[in-house]
């Protein structure tokens, strides 16, 4: 029998999905998948060369358990260097990703019951992770109408004797929600009166920020408060490298050793040879990123144009990140050519998997009636996807 707390949890719901899609795929079905969360661009080739000279030279053995020194030097050099951020070797951990990362911070310090504030729609990982831990995922409500932010007042409201932990990610997977360093000084203005409630800021997006927005992380943002935060970020969405498997963290001392504790029992240290490409990532030229970001821009235009031209939607303009989140409620209780109706988001994911096209239902993401569509593919991709969006929708009544 399961544990009780694995047994509460839910599949990955986006999981679900590409299941299904991939078994279309395979018996002969064209899809444009928009579910992906991984950018499309290949690893840049002084990154790949790094990897296959660490391979050349016999760096083939197990590193640390929470990374080799150069990479943590690298890691101090990027923190320092895009935000401000100043941390000794001790104050670093490097995992196999930026999941194992944030899973370990919260099974720290995490117990039974303890509560942690999650604004939702929400990375679904970010609720199991809580789960695994037995503790309590607190899901406080956000729309397109507030740019799906928490603020001062909705975290004050979340906030209980138990709240032990909240959960930041800017720009945020699934909605492409920026915090700005002042809607982040505002919430540090409620944290600072609550001095037991520790902080994560998943900062994976942090180099696909948009117009106007500025990326800003909380520890830069409140030095006052950066005892208590976790920054997480990692190689794989900003440098195309989400096979290499390489998140790394900076945060507290006491923390950081309670990560190295886990990590030390059930992970050992991160696969030496993509930590080597990632010292190249992190030290090497970094231009290319506004270059990957302009083309997500680009996109992201193209997409909401075209998702403005679908009756029923309610579209709000990402800010960051490579994903779309449009509130699909001016669809529901339409029916289908077959008369069936469509009354939730995984109804329309369904009814637009059959006319070839992949999204998430907002189910995934703890919110209905949404989904997200990635903009992680080809322009001419999102535009025969959204043709075929168009066309399906409009032949709902
Ligand atoms: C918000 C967010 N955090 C963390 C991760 C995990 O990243 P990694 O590939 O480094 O494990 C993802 C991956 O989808 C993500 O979207």
């Amino acid at each position: 029998m399961l544990a009780t707390a694995i047994s509460k949890i839910q599949g990955s719901p986006i999981s679900a999905i590409f299941d299904q899609a991939t078994k279309l795929r395979t018996e002969g079905r064209d899809l444009i998948d928009f579910s992906v969360g991984e950018p499309d661009f290949d690893t840049p080739e002084h990154i790949c060369t790094a990897g296959i000279d660490a391979v050349k030279q016999g760096v083939t053995r197990y590193t640390p358990v929470d990374g080799t020194a150069d990479l943590k030097a690298a890691v101090a050099r990027k923190f320092q260097r895009d935000n401000s951020l100043d941390y000794t070797a001790a104050e670093i951990v490097i995992s196999a990703g930026a999941k194992p990362l944030l899973a370990t911070a919260m099974q720290a310090v995490l117990n039974t019951d303890d509560e942690v504030i999650i604004p939702t729609p929400a990375w679904p990982s970010h609720i199991g992770m809580v789960e695994v831990c037995s503790a309590n995922p607190v899901m406080v409500p956000t729309t397109h109408e507030d740019g799906f932010k928490l603020n001062a007042a909705t975290l004050a409201a979340a906030i209980t004797p138990k709240t032990k932990l909240l959960l930041l990610c800017s720009p945020s997977n699934p909605t492409g929600a920026v915090y700005s360093a002042k809607a982040l000084a505002d919430l540090a203005e409620v944290l600072r009166r609550h001095p037991d409630i520790l902080v994560i800021s998943d900062d994976l997006y942090e180099h696909i920020v948009f117009d106007d927005n500025r990326f800003a992380t909380l520890a830069a943002v409140a030095p006052d408060l950066s005892d208590r935060i976790l920054t997480v970020n990692g190689v794989s969405k900003a440098y195309a490298m989400t096979g290499w498997r390489i998140g790394y963290a900076g945060g507290p001392q006491w923390w950081m050793d309670g990560m190295r504790k886990i990590s030390s029992q059930i992970n050992g240290g991160p696969c030496s040879i993509s930590q080597a490409a990632s010292i190249a990532a992190l030290d090497g030229p970094q231009r290319f990123l506004a270059t990957w970001c302009d083309t997500y821009c680009s996109r992201r235009d193209i997409a909401l144009e075209g998702l403005a031209k679908i009756d029923g939607l309610k579209l709000s303009k990402p800010e960051g990140a490579f994903y779309l989140m449009p509130h699909c409620g001016g669809l529901l209780g339409r029916k289908r050519p077959d008369g069936q109706v469509i009354e939730t988001s995984t109804d329309l994911a369904s009814y637009l998997l059959e006319a070839g096209v992949v999204i998430v239902p907002g189910a995934g993401f703890f919110c209905d009636p949404y989904f997200r569509m990635s903009i992680a593919t080809s322009e001419a991709n999102i535009i025969e996807g959204l043709k075929r969006m168009a066309a399906a929708c409009n032949a709902l009544k």
